[in-house]
């Protein structure tokens, strides 16, 4: 009988030497099976009574070395599995909630500006890019701007050298494309635009634009407020209305500033419209002989309107949002709020 419990004591141990332990889960197995309150080790130990007595300190001496050897392997791999992969290391508890996958959000900003460029490709509109780092003659002297020109206060200015900057507006691009295309022109272009200003919940130094240039035979006024009064209902609501107000800008001529019916009060009036009923949403006007001649296009000939709005006071609108500095922070919380959106 004594022969036959050694047996089994000596099998234990070839098993327990042999056991193969991977990972923090085949850890835990074998800890329940020889360590834990209902071990396989326990069982034996009860067989005391069926051992002779003068064998009995042998087998005490066998279940001991059974026990150290599984409590050392479980030392050694708890530790080794523990510095290879800590994070891995943790057994997971397969009782816990799912967690929650969050996938990335796209950027308030660059929804807007998707959003912005579907509905004036649905009017035919390209688009054209330039560059942020731009020159004297693309951000100012073409557009009308002329050195000294109080205008050019308007905008301040991160300049590089004397004749480069970070481009003020996204208006650089309308004279880049006609520099380069002959008309008829209808494009948008999109982009970030740089100004040095005191970062303040309504305005930062850097934030994103969207241009607008139609150029053509007869391109008139009423096209210009037709495809304004378009762009505002499909970004706003069909029942939106907008009105044009006299402006001022060096590249065009007329121009005007744009508001729509405060969409939040229904032009009741509210704190977001301060009262008035309606928010200001763009610039335009038709582009100013000048400019036109001076991208070598016959102004005799062609005419053309310009808009330019900025994207994050269109977002700022839709969503509600009170600070711009929200847009450049990355803060997470911010952002995932978009997550449904498109
Ligand atoms: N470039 C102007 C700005 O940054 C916006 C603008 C106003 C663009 C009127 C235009 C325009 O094309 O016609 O403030």
């Amino acid at each position: 009988m004594s022969q036959k419990i050694f047996e089994q004591m000596a099998a234990r141990l070839e098993e327990i030497k042999a056991y193969e332990i991977n990972n923090t889960i085949e850890l835990e197995a074998f800890r329940l099976a020889y360590l834990g309150s209902k071990n396989q080790i326990k069982p034996l130990m009860e067989e005391i009574k069926n051992v002779a007595p003068e064998m009995r300190r042998e087998f005490g001496q066998q279940i001991n070395l059974l026990k150290n050897t599984a409590e050392e392997k479980w030392q050694q791999y708890k530790t080794n599995l523990s510095t290879t992969a800590s994070e891995r290391s943790v057994v997971p508890d397969l009782s816990l909630p799912v967690n929650e996958n969050y996938h990335g959000s796209r950027h308030p900003s660059a929804i807007i500006m998707n959003q912005i460029i579907r509905i004036f490709s649905r009017l035919g509109f390209t688009i054209s890019k330039g560059p942020e780092i731009e020159d004297d003659w693309h951000n100012f002297t073409a557009l009308n701007f002329p050195k000294d020109h109080p205008a050019r206060d308007m905008q301040d200015t991160y300049f590089l050298s004397e004749d480069i900057a970070l481009r003020t507006h996204t208006s650089s691009v309308q004279v880049r494309v006609m520099e380069s295309q002959k008309p008829p022109i209808r494009t948008i272009s999109p982009g970030r635009v740089y100004r040095n200003e005191t970062i303040s919940a309504r305005s930062h130094c850097q934030f994103h634009q969207v241009e607008g240039l139609y150029v053509d035979e007869g391109v008139s006024f009423a096209d210009l407020k037709q495809t304004l009064d378009y762009f505002a209902k499909e970004m706003f609501g069909v029942d939106t209305r907008i009105r044009l107000r006299p402006s001022y800008f060096p590249f065009t001529e007329i121009s005007a500033e744009v508001d729509i019916t405060c969409f939040v009060c229904n032009a009741k009036g509210c704190n977001i419209c301060k009262h008035s009923g309606w928010v200001e949403i763009l610039g335009c006007g038709m582009v100013d002989p000048n400019v036109l001649q001076n991208c070598g296009i016959d102004s005799e000939k062609y005419t053309g309107f310009a808009f330019g709005m900025g994207v994050e006071r269109i977002a700022m609108l839709k969503y509600r949002i009170n600070d711009i500095r929200l847009f450049f922070e990355n803060d997470i919380r911010f952002l995932r709020q978009f997550s449904e959106a498109w």
